[in-house]
């Protein structure tokens, strides 16, 4: 073992491909059997002095776990596109580089969310605990029917690299795509989406709303009882980005008086013990915090956290950086 390779700690277990690239360039502690909690993360770098952190958003890494940290760590690189998990200012001022793993989930992450709007809509919760009960007994023509996908007006909150991936695969759906964003795009990004600069405005000729903005820092939701009512009755409400955005009370209420016909979510607010009255309702789809979980997608996500500690590690300009 060569002693001028360079130190590094994980979060948690990476896929196998980069924990065998971590092994062959890195001297590193085997890799935790669960995800580190920021105080573990501290325990370990305090005694494995590292010069580099690799952290998913499962590890918050708050202003007291950064000035916990041993100066020998030089980069923290998240597995991750969202950064609310990070305190971004407390990471710079300490002078440690900060990178993430942009442009390399947005295809996935799109993917899950037609994964999620199409679940919703077509009441696949419902469907699916009927059949796993055996089904014994055909629907008839007026019953447990879902809300048509195709044609559709999608209204998308946040139109950034994800948001822009859900609006072309909604076009293969025939949709209408609207958005609202801090600004407008450019042509060539918006693609034929319209724009709206007040959301309040947009809302009400929504059937599909789908969130595409990072999460509330300070925890302060974005869907709120108001936001909600502005959609029209039997909406329905697609969130895969972050659970900070939803007021999950409001959500409820709306989906027990239909006012929602049906939600899909990949993310929620206590992850990942959700609230059990969301897992309760029958219109409502929910994954795990599965949007980046693809073979493919993880790998590369993986792949790029180490590029950008490896160009960090030698003098070079991050590849993503924060
Ligand atoms: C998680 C994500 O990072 O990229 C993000 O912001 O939320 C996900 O890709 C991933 O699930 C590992 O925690």
């Amino acid at each position: 073992m060569s002693p001028t390779r360079p130190r590094l700690i994980v979060s948690q277990h990476l896929l196998a491909a980069a924990q065998a690239r971590i092994a062959r360039d890195y001297d590193a502690p085997p890799a935790p059997d669960h995800k580190l909690t920021a105080e573990e993360l501290v325990a370990q770098a305090r005694a494995f002095r590292p010069d580099a952190v690799l952290v998913t958003s499962s590890t918050p890494v708050s202003a007291a776990t950064v000035a916990a940290l041993p100066d020998s760590v030089r980069v923290i690189a998240t597995i991750s596109v969202g950064t609310d998990h990070l305190d971004i200012p407390a990471i710079r001022a300490r002078g440690i580089a900060l990178t993430s793993t942009p442009d390399v989930l947005t295809d996935s992450n799109a993917d899950l969310t037609m994964m999620l709007i199409l679940a919703a809509a077509r009441r696949a919760k419902e469907y699916l605990a009927l059949v796993a009960a055996g089904w014994g007994r055909g629907l008839g023509m007026d019953e447990m029917l879902g809300t048509q996908v195709t044609g559709k007006t999608l209204g998308i909150l946040g139109m950034g690299r994800i948001g822009r991936a859900v609006a072309r695969r909604a076009r293969g759906f025939e949709m209408t795509v609207l958005y609202s964003n801090r600004s407008r795009l450019a042509p060539e990004l918006e693609e034929g989406a319209t724009y709206f600069a007040d959301p309040r405005a947009m809302l009400p000729r929504c059937d599909i709303l789908s969130l595409h903005m990072p999460g509330s820092k300070d925890g302060q939701p974005v869907m709120t009882t108001e936001l909600f009512g502005l959609l029209p009755r039997g909406a329905i409400f697609v969130n895969a980005a972050r659970g900070s955005l939803v007021d999950e009370g409001a959500l409820i209420a709306a989906l027990k008086d239909g006012h929602l016909a049906g939600a899909g979510l990949d993310v929620c607010r206590n992850e990942p013990d959700p609230d059990p009255r969301l897992l309760a309702l029958p219109n409502l789809f929910m994954t795990p915090h599965v949007g980046s979980a693809t073979v493919e997608t993880r790998t590369d996500m993986c792949m790029l956290a180490l590029d950008n500690v490896d160009a960090i590690l030698a003098g070079r300009p991050a590849l993503t950086p924060v």
